[in-house]
């Protein structure tokens, strides 16, 4: 039995092996990458190491992809294909290749990207497709691809995408979309302020064919209000093109003066202003964070809040009577602990019309002072002091005995070089005294105070 396994073992292992993990004579493999950059190769070279999980082909000549050119690397991550003719790719060319995370297509000679190009690498974060000659992206390119983290499109042709297929469900990790230096001249706009928010904020689109209109202005001008970075970092090539006029264009960021007949208010139907405060409380006291939002509250509005440490709170899920929502939407919390301190995030929903609107609130709760009676003591015992001292200076102070015509001549010059409010209260003659004595004082004082001396004899 043994001795008939033995060679069939040995067979299966003698072709697999051999051909499967030698590495391309043309590529250099190191641990678990293969580095075929710049090599002339017109073609992918056969076979590819199994094991590897980068693959670098970059700078080449590779025109063309075949169904399941990667379906012997399972292991497969990192696939960088920049630099090289490709103007499209077979169906299925990923097959099998669904460990794939870093795909990088850029400068290339893609003219359309199909719907069946990126089928099944569902753990896809990052695809490059810059710098090819794109011109339309299909419908259906981005669906299944749930993992995607950044998107770029790029210094290509493309004059519509469609923002439809991305959806908060679809696609929760996106926080980039690259469609800057396109052709895109009007936008959906209804489905692009559809988006996920994390979406919109890394939405690039500057420096596309935009028609100035109101529309697009609108979307702009909030995404602005919200102070995106995308905008900030592009301010001056965000331009349209008044009336489509290509030789007509302006910095729409920077000159609003086209827009001003537009609504822009009126025009955008999500609320999006989120108020920010911040709310000081003392452990155990009881605060109060209302939910004024832009929506009106004159409409029927529901309202959650988001803690930090009791995360969604909603009228029907508190069971905690040391808080409560209130029909407005302003949250008492009775006592806070320090644990509560955090940010809370209010959402105000109007259900009819579907409009959401927020606002954040940063809680901090102090603790009390540590020892707060022996501190009470200690201000106490310091008041008593003071108050002595003050009995004391007040009777027992030269000033006094100033007052009974036995001035000493030291005393004299402090009252009147210095008078501070309190000296003058509590010796008020002291410096008609000091006037009247006002000759010794200059001999007294001379050596000690030159610069001031020659003041004294000017006044005196
Ligand atoms: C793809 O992988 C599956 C399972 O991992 C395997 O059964 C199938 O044969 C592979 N297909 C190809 C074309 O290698
Ligand atoms: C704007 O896009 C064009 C191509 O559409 C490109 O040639 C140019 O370099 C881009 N400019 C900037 C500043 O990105
Ligand atoms: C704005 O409206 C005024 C008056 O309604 C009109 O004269 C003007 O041309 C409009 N401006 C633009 C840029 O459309
Ligand atoms: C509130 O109810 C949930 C379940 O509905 C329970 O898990 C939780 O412990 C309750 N909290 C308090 C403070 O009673
Ligand atoms: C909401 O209602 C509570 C209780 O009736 C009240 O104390 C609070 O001031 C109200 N908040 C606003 C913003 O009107
Ligand atoms: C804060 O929370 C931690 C764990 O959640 C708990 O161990 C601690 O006792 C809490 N502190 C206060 C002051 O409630
Ligand atoms: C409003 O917020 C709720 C809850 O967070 C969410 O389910 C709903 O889709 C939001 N609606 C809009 C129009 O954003
Ligand atoms: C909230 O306020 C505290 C203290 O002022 C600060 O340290 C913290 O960073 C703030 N948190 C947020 C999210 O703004």
């Amino acid at each position: 039995m043994t001795s008939g396994l033995y060679p069939g073992l040995l067979l299966l292992l003698l072709r697999i092996l051999p051909s499967d993990e030698t590495c391309p004579s043309v590529c250099l493999c190191v641990a678990d990458t293969v580095s075929c950059s710049s090599t002339g190769l017109s073609k992918l070279p056969v076979p590819l190491p199994s094991f590897s999980s980068t693959l670098d082909i970059s700078h080449n000549y590779l025109s063309w992809l075949g169904p399941g050119s990667f379906k012997r690397m399972p292991r497969l991550e990192n696939l960088r294909m920049s630099h090289n003719q490709l103007s499209s790719l077979g169906v299925g060319v990923f097959h099998n290749a669904s460990s794939l995370r870093h795909l990088d297509l850029s400068s290339n000679k893609l003219q359309v990207v199909e719907q069946h190009y990126f089928q099944g690498l569902w753990r896809l974060e990052e695809l490059l497709l810059y710098n090819n000659k794109i011109a339309q992206v299909e419908a259906g390119t981005l669906i299944g691809l749930s993992s995607l983290k950044k998107v770029y499109f790029s210094l290509n042709q493309i004059t519509d995408f469609p923002f439809f297929s991305i959806q908060d469900h679809s696609h929760p990790f996106l926080t980039m979309l690259d469609l800057s230096s396109n052709r895109m001249s009007r936008l959906p706009w209804e489905d692009v302020k559809a988006l996920p928010r994390l979406v919109q904020r890394g939405l690039y689109l500057h420096n596309n064919s935009l028609i100035c209109d109101c529309s697009m202005y609108s979307v702009f001008w909030h995404w602005d209000l919200r102070g995106y970075d995308t905008l900030k970092d592009f301010t001056d090539e965000h331009t349209c093109s008044v009336f489509g006029d290509q030789r007509a264009s302006i910095r729409f960021l920077r000159h609003s003066r086209f827009f001003h007949n537009c609504s822009v208010e009126k025009a955008h139907s999500q609320p999006v202003t989120v108020l920010l405060s911040n709310v000081l409380v003392s452990e155990g006291g009881r605060v109060r964070l209302d939910c004024q939002t832009s929506l009106s509250s004159s409409t029927e509005l529901s309202f959650t809040w988001l803690s930090p440490s009791k995360g969604y709170i909603t009228e029907d899920s508190i069971n905690d009577t040391l808080i409560s929502l209130f029909p407005n939407g302003t949250l008492e919390i009775l006592a806070a602990k320090v644990n509560d301190s955090g940010l809370y995030v209010c959402t105000a929903m109007d259900i009819k019309q579907a409009l959401n609107a927020t606002r954040e609130v940063n809680v901090t709760v102090l603790l009390p002072p540590p020892e707060s009676f022996n501190t009470g003591y200690t201000t106490l015992l310091g008041c008593v002091v003071t108050m002595i001292f003050i009995l004391i200076y007040l009777y027992l102070t030269p000033c006094r005995c100033s007052c009974c015509k036995q001035p000493k001549p030291p005393v004299i010059p402090v009252a009147t070089y210095d008078p501070s409010p309190l000296t003058s209260v509590f010796c008020p003659s002291a410096r008609d005294q000091a006037k009247v004595q006002a000759d010794k004082r200059v001999a007294f004082m001379e050596p000690m105070l030159s610069g001031e001396g020659t003041e004294w004899t000017l006044e005196s």
